[in-house]
C-alpha cells in the first residue's frame, strides 16, 4: 500500500457489500412483510462494529485530524461534512436497531431508516474516494502516510480484536448465500 486511504476504500468494498444485502433484507421485508429478525440483529451488529467502530473509528480519530493538520478544513469543509455525515448513520444505525422490539418487527420503522442509511452511505463513501481521500493523497507526505497505515493496525486491533473479524466475515458470507444467491 502506498496511501493511507487505501485501506480505507477497502474497507468501503465491505460496506458497500454489506449495504446491498441490506437492501435485500428490505425488500424482502417489503414484499413478505417479514425477515428474520435475528439477521437484522447481525446486521445492525456488523454495521456497529466495522462500518462505525472500525471504519469511522479510523477516519476520526486518525485520518481526518492528519488531513487537518496539513490543512484540509473540518468546520464548513469537507471533513466536516463528512463528520455530520457519519453521525447522521449512527441515529439511523440506531432506529434499525429499535425497529425490533421483544422479537417483534416494526416494519416501517425497519425500512425508512434502512433505506435512509443506504443512501446516506453510498453517497458518503462515493464523496470521500471521490473528492476527501484524493485531497489526501496529495497532501500527506509520505511518512505521515506510512505512520497512519500503522496506527490503522493497531486500531482496528484495538477497537476489534482479530477473532470479531472473522466473525463479521462469516455473518456476510452467511447472508450473502442466503440474500444474494437464492432471492434473485
Ligand atoms: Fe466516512
Ligand atoms: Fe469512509
Amino acid at each position: 500500500m502506498k496511501y493511507a486511504s487505501e485501506d480505507l476504500r477497502n474497507e468501503h468494498e465491505g460496506v458497500l457489500f454489506g449495504l446491498g444485502i441490506l437492501e435485500k433484507m428490505v425488500n424482502t421485508v417489503k414484499q413478505s412483510g417479514t425477515v428474520d429478525t435475528k439477521d437484522i440483529d447481525d446486521m445492525v451488529n456488523f454495521l456497529r462494529l466495522f462500518a462505525d467502530k472500525c471504519h469511522h473509528g479510523k477516519e476520526e480519530n486518525l485520518m481526518f485530524p492528519a488531513m487537518e493538520m496539513v490543512g484540509i478544513p473540518n468546520k464548513g469543509g469537507p471533513i466536516g461534512q463528512m463528520l455530520i455525515e457519519h453521525n447522521q448513520g449512527r441515529q439511523y444505525i440506531a432506529e434499525m436497531g429499535a425497529s425490533i422490539s421483544s422479537g417483534i418487527l416494526h416494519v416501517d420503522r425497519f425500512t425508512e431508516a434502512a433505506t435512509g442509511y443506504i443512501n446516506l452511505m453510498r453517497a458518503h463513501i462515493e464523496k470521500e474516494n471521490t473528492v476527501l481521500f484524493p485531497m489526501g493523497d496529495k497532501m500527506l507526505p509520505m511518512n505521515e502516510q506510512e505512520h497512519l497505515m500503522n496506527q490503522f493496525e493497531e486500531f482496528e486491533e484495538e477497537v476489534m480484536g482479530k477473532g470479531t473479524h472473522e466473525k463479521l466475515h462469516e455473518t456476510l458470507h452467511r447472508f450473502e448465500k442466503k440474500y444474494l444467491k437464492t432471492r434473485e
